[in-house]
């Protein structure tokens, strides 16, 4: 593990470097750490959500009005590839949009933007439903782990799609989808999301068994009923879709961000209190029974949670799994969490394999992670951290080197922080207001 980690630490740097070179804006967080942190925070819609209700207004010549969407860069990338596609874009007010997709004119997904985004995938369901064809490059995103579609794909050759890949596209066509019964070979979020929204339009009946019980499928299933479709048991390992010859537009407000809430809990649990509003404490109950055992104080409210410092910490193991489960978006910070608890804590990552590496620089900030394989690490704690440069290599690792700069001692600078950005928006106001010490930097 350590070869392939110092492998990981040059890949990362060499990133940095050469988009520094290509003359690319880089910002990066100067933190100074040991600030005493307090009062309150609200969370944004909920990022993962919002990347799928947005291509979900595809399936309808009729407009759509999605609200409380975060203003982060993957939504921004999302919306420009639809411009792009020829959706009109009316932007209300800076969380709502309405989306007229009667304008589409091409189906064609622009390599440049889609390469940036990794949710680009879900762009297929709709627009094999509504249009019978699209070309999309193969996915980008964050460099945790392979992350392949093979399920998405598998899944359209099911409903009688027809893909053809060239060295850039998957080309893929259909003259009108049939139901089918798909059962994936692992559960997948994205992959029962487009699934869904293909099937919506596809002639006959859809069982998906073995599907992510998010509650971002749920919300996308809720907003499409809302519109006609005929969707049953989102949220359970089996849903059935009855295909409909079509959808009409509707209006939506995404949901709290569980991810963004969460990691704002171990914030206040690091750092001190904080209140952390606009947020549904249901779909955080495994994550926040962890936190109890571990000796976090929280008070829970019906939407918010008020946590304490808790610097008598416990050392809790924890393994990620699918929803209802340990969120895998969360492993990050929780990991940080537990270089703070007295004792060795055990931390199973089992749904990406690429997303331990970061421990590495928890470890040069001082930390006690020890690697057993790709997908487990030992931590011992409790170990004072120390500030250092450091580059941030995806984006739930890098709120966490965020967190871990505002706990170290001394200052830290973290590069590459576009890609925290892309999902946690206006962070260091954010974190500003709570009194920490944290300033957003040019670097080229
Ligand atoms: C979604 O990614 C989220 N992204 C991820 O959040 C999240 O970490 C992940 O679900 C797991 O919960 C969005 O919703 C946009 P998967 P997704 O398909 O759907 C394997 C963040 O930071 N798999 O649920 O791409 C895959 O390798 C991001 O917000 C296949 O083998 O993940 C993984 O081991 C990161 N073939 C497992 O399934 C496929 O075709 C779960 O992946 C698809 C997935």
């Amino acid at each position: 593990m350590g070869s392939y980690n110092n492998l990981y630490l040059l890949s990362n740097l060499a990133t940095l470097y050469i988009v520094l070179y290509l003359n690319i804006l880089m910002y990066q967080y100067i933190i100074n750490g040991k600030q005493k942190l307090s009062g309150e925070i609200t969370v944004y819609g909920d990022k993962n959500t919002a990347l799928k209700l947005i291509p979900a207004t595809i399936l309808s010549d009729e407009p759509c009005e999605v609200s409380n969407v975060p203003d982060i860069t993957d939504v921004k990338i999302m919306i420009q590839i639809m411009q792009d596609l020829g959706t009109k874009v009316e932007k209300v007010d800076e969380s709502t949009y309405i989306f007229d997709n009667s304008t589409i004119n091409k189906t064609k997904i622009d390599a440049s933007l889609a390469k940036k985004l990794r949710a680009s995938t879900v762009l297929i369901g709709p627009m094999l439903a509504k249009f019978g064809e699209v070309s999309i490059p193969h996915p980008g995103g964050c460099i945790i782990g392979k992350r392949p579609i093979d399920i998405h794909l598998e899944a359209f050759k099911k409903l009688g799609a027809e893909i053809k890949a060239d060295e850039e596209y998957y080309h893929i066509t259909t003259s009108r989808l049939k139901g089918a019964k798909i059962i994936p070979h692992s559960i997948s979020v994205t992959g029962t999301e487009n699934i869904i929204m293909a099937a919506c339009l596809a002639e006959g009946e859809t069982v998906v068994e073995y599907a992510a019980c998010e509650p971002s499928v749920i919300q996308l299933a809720d907003f499409l009923n809302s519109r006609g479709a005929k969707i049953e048991g989102a949220g359970n390992p089996r849903i059935k879709i009855t295909g409909v010859d079509s959808l009409k537009g509707g209006d939506v407000e995404v949901i709290p961000d569980r991810i963004e809430a969460g990691t704002f809990i171990i914030l206040g649990a690091l750092c001190g209190d904080i209140n952390v509003k606009n947020l549904n404490p249901a779909h955080l109950e495994v994550f926040l029974e962890m936190l109890s055992q571990a000796g976090v104080k929280m008070e829970r409210g019906e939407n918010n949670i008020k946590v304490y410092h808790s610097p008598n910490l416990k050392a809790t193991s924890m393994t990620t799994s699918a929803y209802p489960g340990f969120p895998t978006d969360l492993q990050a910070p929780f990991t940080l969490l537990m270089t703070q608890a007295q004792g060795i804590s055990m931390i199973h990552e089992t749904i990406l394999e690429g997303r331990l590496s970061y421990t590495e620089w928890l470890n040069m900030m001082g930390a006690n992670i020890i690697p057993c394989d790709p997908h487990r690490v030992l931590v011992s704690g409790p170990t004072p951290l120390y500030g250092k440069k450091i580059v941030s290599p995806d984006i739930r690792a890098g709120i966490a080197l965020v967190m871990a700069s505002l706990i170290a001692q001394g200052q830290s600078h973290i590069d590459n922080i576009d890609l925290v950005d892309r999902g946690y928006a206006n962070l260091d106001e954010r974190l500003t207001s709570l009194g920490a010490s944290i300033v957003r930097n040019q670097i080229n």
